[in-house]
């Protein structure tokens, strides 16, 4: 009796392990892709722990493997580890401020002289695929918008003693996560419209 007590006891807790495991939840059974896309989310709040080489040249070519605009890839990358570099960042743009408390920044920016007309969208390619190999790799970021703010724009030109023609668009703080945090639902039906708008 007590041994069948005792397998009840074990098999109860594998199963609710595997109820509370947030990643089961949200497991679509498409494939990991996709289950990466659905729990990507904004992290503010960073460790101390430091980000390892080989994941920082992951996010970078997974940055630069965005589509662009007739190819043009109008993207450089400042990639940002040095702590005083970081707390400048932080004071420069408030609305970036966890840059001051993250191992890596990576300030997305377009040139504008590659591609006048399209150099927002294409970066914006680059700074989703930023998130998402983040996403992937077990780290936390969030987007923080530094165009079209102009004197956030200059300051950070002159920080870098960049040229004119060079717009930082975004600034992406990244580490590891300081807690467990967890997507928004965003998903509506309401919002796809098959073949035709329904009001
Ligand atoms: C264009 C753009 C600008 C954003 N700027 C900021 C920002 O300056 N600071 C910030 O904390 N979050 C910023 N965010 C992140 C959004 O607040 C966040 O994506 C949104 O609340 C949805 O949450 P989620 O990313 O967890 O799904 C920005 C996102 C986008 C796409």
């Amino acid at each position: 009796m007590r041994k069948l007590f005792f397998i009840f006891i074990v098999f109860f807790c594998y199963t609710m392990a595997c109820f509370c495991d947030d990643s089961t939840v949200l497991k679509t059974k498409i494939n990991p892709i996709i289950d990466n896309i659905l729990s990507r989310k904004s992290v503010r709040k960073y460790s101390d722990k430091k980000i390892e080489q080989e994941k920082i040249d992951a996010i970078v070519k997974s940055a630069m493997a965005a589509p662009s605009a007739m190819n043009k890839q109008p993207w450089e990358l400042l990639v940002v580890t040095d702590k005083e570099i970081l707390e400048k960042l932080a004071s420069i743009a408030a609305n970036a401020s966890y840059s001051k408390d993250c191992q890596l920044a990576i300030i997305v920016c377009g040139n504008k002289s590659t591609s006048e007309k399209f150099w927002i969208q294409d970066c914006c390619a680059v700074t989703e695929n930023i998130l998402l190999a983040v996403e992937s790799l077990n780290l936390g970021a969030v987007w923080c918008a530094v165009f079209p703010d102009d004197v956030k724009v200059q300051q950070i030109q002159e920080l870098f003693s960049i040229s004119e023609d060079i717009i930082p668009l975004n600034i992406v703080p990244i580490g590891y996560p300081l807690v467990k945090e967890y997507p928004k639902q965003k998903y509506t039906d309401k919002k796809v419209h098959l073949n035709k708008w329904e009001k």
